[in-house]
């Protein structure tokens, strides 16, 4: 098993990520810090405990972290993922509360204590992940591996250029990516690969109770037809650390602009770089991460 902590911003895909990562055995998750992004933190917080209950996640730490971005102004996406960041998915409330501390520190904390071990995962802004950098740089030789949703080197999402996670706090990605580890970047260029097709859809109505969960919130994330659909980014960096063999990884040298005039956020991407800082998602085997979201879902919701 890997274990695993879960910087996030639930967040539909966020979410979704999440309960993968519940349904699946070959994971042990260690933590789950919360960061704004797709809404404010409180939200994104409140998200996180509610789905640690409804998921069954047990005692795992919920560790709030940063509500905004190093020098930008506030940015959401609330318009994709709800006000409330599910979609229409309503919880039940969470009985327990948040962990004592902030993330920052429990992101070092949890590599200091447990080196080489760790899978540092983000499916937000990269914030935490900076601030964590910044203040503990020993961090990057703690990390087992540090994987990210973000960003790609063909297209954005929020606008042209840029995808939403890199844009939201595009000095912070910069800091993360010049840290000095490898990244491993999950980009659009893959999970818009991998849609919640009415073929999809059909293999996740019979779920459960997890059916709350999951059918209304993916139904607001996007139209679902025959070709086409919503794609749950974060679920397949979540779904990499499961199962490596699922995507194809290209080192390349990623570094992240932050002057642009139309180009801000974007991760410009080196594929000939003699001095490659990334492992960059190139391809991804969708028949395959379905199956293992399925399979991880069924499971789940056959406890
Ligand atoms: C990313 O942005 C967020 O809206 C999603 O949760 C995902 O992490 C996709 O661009
Ligand atoms: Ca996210």
């Amino acid at each position: 098993t890997v274990s695993m902590l879960i910087d996030c911003d639930p967040g539909i895909d966020d979410a979704l990520a999440l309960a993968l990562a519940a349904g699946s055995e070959a994971l042990d998750l260690r933590g789950i810090t919360t960061v704004g992004g797709n809404v404010g933190l409180d939200l994104t917080t409140a998200n996180a405990l509610a789905l640690r209950d409804f998921l069954d996640l047990g005692d795992v730490p919920i560790v709030p972290g940063c509500s905004g971005a190093l020098v930008r102004g506030p940015m959401d996406a609330a318009h994709v993922h709800g006000a409330g960041g599910l979609g229409d998915a309503v919880l039940p409330p969470a009985v327990r509360a948040i962990a004592d501390g902030h993330a920052v520190d429990f992101i070092i904390s949890t590599l200091r204590d447990n080196p080489g071990e760790i899978t540092l995962v983000a499916t937000g802004p990269l914030t935490n992940i900076a601030l964590a950098v910044r203040k503990e740089p020993r961090i990057v030789t703690w990390v087992r591996d540090f994987v990210i949703m973000g960003g790609s080197y063909t297209r954005g999402n929020h606008n042209p250029a840029a995808e939403f996670n890199i844009l939201t706090d595009p000095e912070a990605a910069a800091i993360t990516f010049n840290a000095g580890w490898t990244t491993t970047q999950v980009g659009l260029d893959v999970t818009l690969t991998a849609r919640v097709t009415t073929r999809v859809l059909d293999r996740m109505r019979d779920l459960g109770r997890l059916s709350s969960l999951i059918l209304p919130s993916v139904q607001y994330y996007a139209p679902i037809t025959a070709e086409s659909g919503p794609a749950l980014h974060d679920a397949v960096a979540v779904a990499h650390v499961i199962d490596p063999t699922l995507l194809t990884l290209t080192p390349a040298e990623v570094r992240v602009e932050t002057a642009g005039h139309y180009t801000t956020g974007m991760t410009v991407t080196d594929f000939n770089s003699p001095t490659p800082n990334t492992q960059v998602a190139t391809h991804l085997d969708v028949d395959r991460f379905w199956d293992l979201m399925i399979t991880s879902y069924g499971r789940l919701a056959g406890r």
